[in-house]
């Protein structure tokens, strides 16, 4: 049987910005530990396997989190443990500076800044908050009948939210995310490169307003921050903390908007999850853990072997990238009953990989998630219908959708909406 997939390069090739599932499941079916065709890539496709990369950072480093394979070290690292070698040269990759690419023992130090920041309790006492944010955003195209969802509420709401628990002063917000650093795209052939700190403009404001918090603290986040101490006791230098809340403003957007985005997709091209949904909001939080399991923003985390290793009986040399695929894993028919179906009441939903696992697992979750569903709280208790724009993206035997033609992030570039206002008056005014 010929190998359709033989030449297909994951991180390059357009043709799998659509629809990856399809190469993920063939992977899977041939390993769920499989040896890609390029860059000298391991995916993990299957959920047992990508559980356990996720878990065991004492074998999978984090150094290449947010970049996989590109641009690697300038020398190869050799032998069976290259733990020291990885900490000597952890800088040369993107994003090194952040607690995403940290390993222990610095993660655990850093990670305690934001131990008990995002806890469901803390997010249901803002919740109010964001209802009135949700309904801004409607506000400003509840009259004209449509509009396109990540530009005219994903993106805004996701912003408006984090900048408000951060405590991000109005005037700066719309600079803030104007200076986010971009991704890395799929683009024919040559993989952008990350660039080193894309966020390295946010550094800069956030120390400003972490030292002001610190000398005039205010009942916000970026103060709880700014404030919380080491385990040990002391104070963390001023940058970490700014590079801290800016990794936080900008994590939590771009995601949760995709997340929300996704989450429409599904509502407008599915009018019976749609009516279910109406006739019983408190369908939505699972409705909401389908869709990051089949539609999880998060395309690929990156891992590097640390020691020689096995995972899913496949023997990995030291110093191998993992792409570990959580779109891969939360469709193993192993875990998932017939994975590709949509089912908004599926029972073990939540045990999607979407947030990741382990000690970086996403400590935004608790807060994405109820922003999803209180945009489609919202967004549902203001229309009395919602359907996709024929116009934008042709009828429904032929649908036309654009993905972001990027390697680590997947949702579409726009979701253009009808729908038929409904009476129920907005609760921003
Ligand atoms: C649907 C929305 C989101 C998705 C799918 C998502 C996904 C993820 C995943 C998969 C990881 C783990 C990466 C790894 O293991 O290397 C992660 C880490 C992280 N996420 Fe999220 N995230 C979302 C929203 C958010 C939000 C709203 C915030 C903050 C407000 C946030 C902040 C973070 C941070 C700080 C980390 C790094 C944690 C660490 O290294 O210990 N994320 N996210």
């Amino acid at each position: 049987m010929t190998d359709i997939y033989a030449d297909v390069d994951f991180f390059t090739d357009p043709s799998l910005v659509d629809d990856p599932f399809r190469f993920f499941a063939h992977l899977r079916e041939s390993c769920p530990v499989a040896h890609l065709a390029h860059h000298g890539v391991v995916g993990v496709t299957g959920y047992e396997e990508a559980h356990e990369a996720l878990r065991s950072n004492d074998r999978f480093s984090s150094c290449n989190s947010a970049s996989g394979p590109f641009p690697g070290f300038t020398t190869q690292p050799e032998g069976d443990d290259i733990v020291a070698f990885i900490a000597e040269h952890r800088t040369e990759l993107p994003m090194s500076e952040y607690m995403i690419t940290e390993d222990v023992p610095t993660h655990d130090q850093t990670r305690s800044l934001i131990a008990r920041l995002f806890t469901p309790r803390r997010m249901r006492e803002n919740e109010e908050a964001m209802w009135v944010l949700a309904d801004r955003q409607i506000d400003e195209f509840i009259d004209r009948g449509r509009f396109e969802v990540m530009r005219d509420f994903g993106q805004g709401f996701a912003v408006l939210v984090i900048a408000d628990l951060l405590g991000v002063p109005e005037d700066e917000r719309a600079e803030f995310r104007r200076n986010l650093g971009a991704l890395p795209t799929v683009s024919d052939g040559a993989p952008n490169q990350m660039s080193h700190d894309p966020l390295g403009f946010l550094i800069e404001r956030f120390s400003e307003h972490v030292e002001a918090r610190r000398l005039a603290p205010a009942d916000d986040v970026l103060t709880q921050i700014a404030t919380a101490t080491f385990p040990d006791g002391s104070i963390p230098p001023v940058d970490v903390v700014a590079r801290m809340a800016a990794f936080l403003f900008a994590a939590g957007q771009d995601t949760t908007a995709r997340l929300i985005c996704a989450a429409m997709h599904v509502i407008a091209e599915r009018p019976d999850i749609q009516t279910a949904l109406r006739s019983d909001p408190g369908l939505i939080p699972n409705f909401v853990e389908e869709v990051l399991r089949t539609e999880g923003p998060v395309k690929s985390i990156g891992r590097m072997t640390q020691v020689t290793t096995v995972l899913g009986g496949v023997e990995i040399p030291a110093g191998t990238v993992l792409s570990v695929f959580p779109g891969g894993a939360n469709r193993d028919p192993l875990r998932f009953e017939d994975p590709d179906e949509f089912r908004h009441d599926r029972p073990n939903a939540k045990e999607h990989l979407a947030f990741g696992r382990g000690i970086h697992a996403c400590p935004g979750g608790p807060l994405a998630r109820i922003e999803a569903r209180i945009s489609i709280e919202r967004l549902l208790a203001r229309t009395t219908d919602i359907r996709i724009d024929p116009e934008q993206h042709g009828p429904p035997e032929d649908r036309r959708y654009q993905q972001e033609p990027i390697y680590i992030l997947r949702g579409l570039q726009a979701l253009h909406l009808e729908f038929t206002p409904a009476a129920t008056a907005s609760v921003a005014s």
